[in-house]
């Protein structure tokens, strides 16, 4: 076999870890509290991209009749749930209405062929109740299994290499303590050839970046410990950076990917990223589940319920402050907005009216914190317009968090509209109010139809006059 056939097929098993849509168990059982301990508050000095020391990290036990003993194995148990829960490890760990996290089977599509969530539970015979402190690091940081095999690049041990020795300790303490569930897991049923795990060798070779986190010393501590986050174990990037032919990150970090039919948008600091949220803004999407400006909806609705929404404030601030930061691609000349006596505008207006304007507005404004604005929404705007595709073919489920315990939904519109109103009132949508990007063919709503499994329009159905 020559080289450039083994890296074709290495980058074909790497795109196994792109474009996956995870979906999530609906449990929350193991998520912090973040009533509890806000463990982000203690970061400070040397501690910085270390699991924040919990209040009673050092001390020694409380022997008071009655109490429980708070020593520093409990303590680190907390730190360690607390890791958990950012690098979200229940999303991919736990099959869906299982009720049993870290159990498994979770089926992770990817354009290869399935991936299959481990069973990382302690029991001995079906989970890793006989592994070490040391092969778990391993599999976490190295993409190493029990036996030294290669792991996919679904399981984002290309983040997780960032994860510091305080975490990882953490991490496992808690992992200790995780009910044993006897549940057989094939993880790999992946097609041949690509089922062949030695392939990611190459793939490790070519695109795994080892290196732990290296802190900035020119920028401040909160700044630091987002980039730790962010870049480490909140992984945000595998979702928000687009992937190469190989499904490894590309270049341009962060500034936008798509998986699974979703699009992932850019977070950059730049105009088209987060250029005009404030960091308050960030900082209630992920705690919320939406702003203003954005509601989270797929998969990010999933990965604020199971992890972001449990995060400190302290850790969220850093993630917004880091992002601000960074610096992203420079945005695509702005479309002129199409003219509003274009065919599909006058058409889009219409389906607007009747379907969309009684939540979202003649306006376009929304609701504050409940129906997302469209107009000035940059993610809206963006090249890709698969999840507007998405959102008005299937409807959408936002997240439900503390903050926003009663989430209101869209309801699907695929059986209402056509592939033609679809794109007439996605263009409508990305066209009016100030907005301006290039119109939604009928085609891409067709493609997108197909692959979501949406159902056709129904004859009867005739929505737009
Ligand atoms: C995006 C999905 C995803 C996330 C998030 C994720 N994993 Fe995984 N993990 C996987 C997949 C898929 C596998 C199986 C990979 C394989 O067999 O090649 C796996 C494998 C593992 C294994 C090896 C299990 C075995 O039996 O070989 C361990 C240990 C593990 N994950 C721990 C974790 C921990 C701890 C976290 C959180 C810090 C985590 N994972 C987060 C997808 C994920
Ligand atoms: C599993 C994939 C996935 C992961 C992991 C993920 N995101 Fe997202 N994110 C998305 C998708 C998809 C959207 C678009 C959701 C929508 O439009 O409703 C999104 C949207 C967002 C938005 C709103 C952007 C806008 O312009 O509306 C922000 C901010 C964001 N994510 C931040 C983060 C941060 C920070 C992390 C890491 C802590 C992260 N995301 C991890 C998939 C992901
Ligand atoms: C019953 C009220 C309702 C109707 C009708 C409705 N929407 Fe929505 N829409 C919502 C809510 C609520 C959200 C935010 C919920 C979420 O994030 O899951 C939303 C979100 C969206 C989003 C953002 C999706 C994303 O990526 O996060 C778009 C785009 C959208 N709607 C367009 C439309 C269009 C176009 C129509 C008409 C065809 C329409 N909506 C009809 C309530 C509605």
């Amino acid at each position: 076999m020559t080289l450039l056939k083994k890296l074709k097929i290495a980058g074909a098993l790497g795109l196994a870890g792109a474009g996956v849509v995870a979906t999530i168990a609906g449990t929350q059982a193991l998520a912090a509290d973040p009533d509890n301990h806000a463990p982000g508050k203690a970061v400070a000095g040397d501690a910085l991209v270390g699991a924040p020391a919990g209040k009673d990290a050092g001390a020694p036990p409380d022997t008071t009749p009655g109490l429980v003993p708070r020593n520093a194995q409990e303590a680190a148990i907390e730190r360690g749930r607390y890791v958990a829960v950012a690098g979200d490890c229940i999303a991919c760990h736990t099959a869906h209405g299982s009720g049993k996290p870290f159990a498994g089977g979770l089926v992770l599509e990817t354009p290869f062929g399935k991936l299959v969530g481990s069973n990382i539970t302690q029991d001995v015979k079906t989970g890793i109740g006989s592994w070490t402190q040391e092969e778990f690091t391993r599999a976490v940081r190295q993409g190493k299994g029990k036996h030294g095999e290669n792991l996919y690049s679904a399981m984002p041990y290309n983040a997780y290499a960032k994860v510091s020795d305080a975490d990882m300790r953490d991490l496992w303490a808690y992992m200790k303590t995780i009910k044993p569930v006897e549940n057989t897991v094939v993880a790999n049923q992946l097609p041949f050839p690509f089922n062949i795990r030695l392939l990611m060798v190459g793939w490790n070779w070519l695109f795994f970046d080892n290196s732990p986190f290296k802190p900035d010393a020119t920028r401040s501590v909160e700044w630091n410990r987002g980039a730790y986050l962010v870049q480490g174990l909140a992984h945000c990037a595998s979702c928000h950076t687009a992937k190469n032919l190989f499904g490894a990150d590309k270049s341009e970090t962060l500034a936008g990917g798509t998986l699974g039919g979703w699009y992932a948008p850019n977070i950059t600091g730049s105009r088209g990223g987060l250029h005009d949220w404030s960091v308050e803004q960030t900082v209630e999407y992920l705690q919320t589940g939406g702003n203003r400006i954005s509601m989270a909806s797929g998969p990010m609705a999933e990965a604020v319920e199971n992890s972001t929404q449990h995060m400190s404030s302290a850790d969220l601030r850093a993630i917004a402050v880091y992002l601000k930061s960074v610096a992203g691609p420079a945005m695509p000349a702005r479309p002129a907005p199409l003219p509003a006596d274009n065919a599909q505008m006058l058409l889009g207006a219409r389906v607007y009216e009747v379907n969309c304007a009684a939540c979202h507005g003649s306006d376009g404004k929304g609701l504050d914190g409940l129906v997302t604005s469209l107009g000035g929404n940059s993610a809206l705007q963006a090249g890709v317009a698969s999840n507007l595709i998405n959102a008005v073919l299937r409807g959408t489920t936002p997240a439900i968090t503390h903050g926003k315990p009663t989430g209101a939904g869209m309801p699907g519109f695929a059986w209402k509209l056509s592939d033609a109103e679809v794109a007439a009132v996605g263009s409508f949508v990305r066209n009016s109010w100030g907005n301006a990007a290039p119109a939604v063919s009928a085609a891409s709503v067709a493609e997108a139809r197909k692959s979501i499994n949406a159902p056709a329009k129904l004859k009867f159905a005739n929505a737009a006059r």
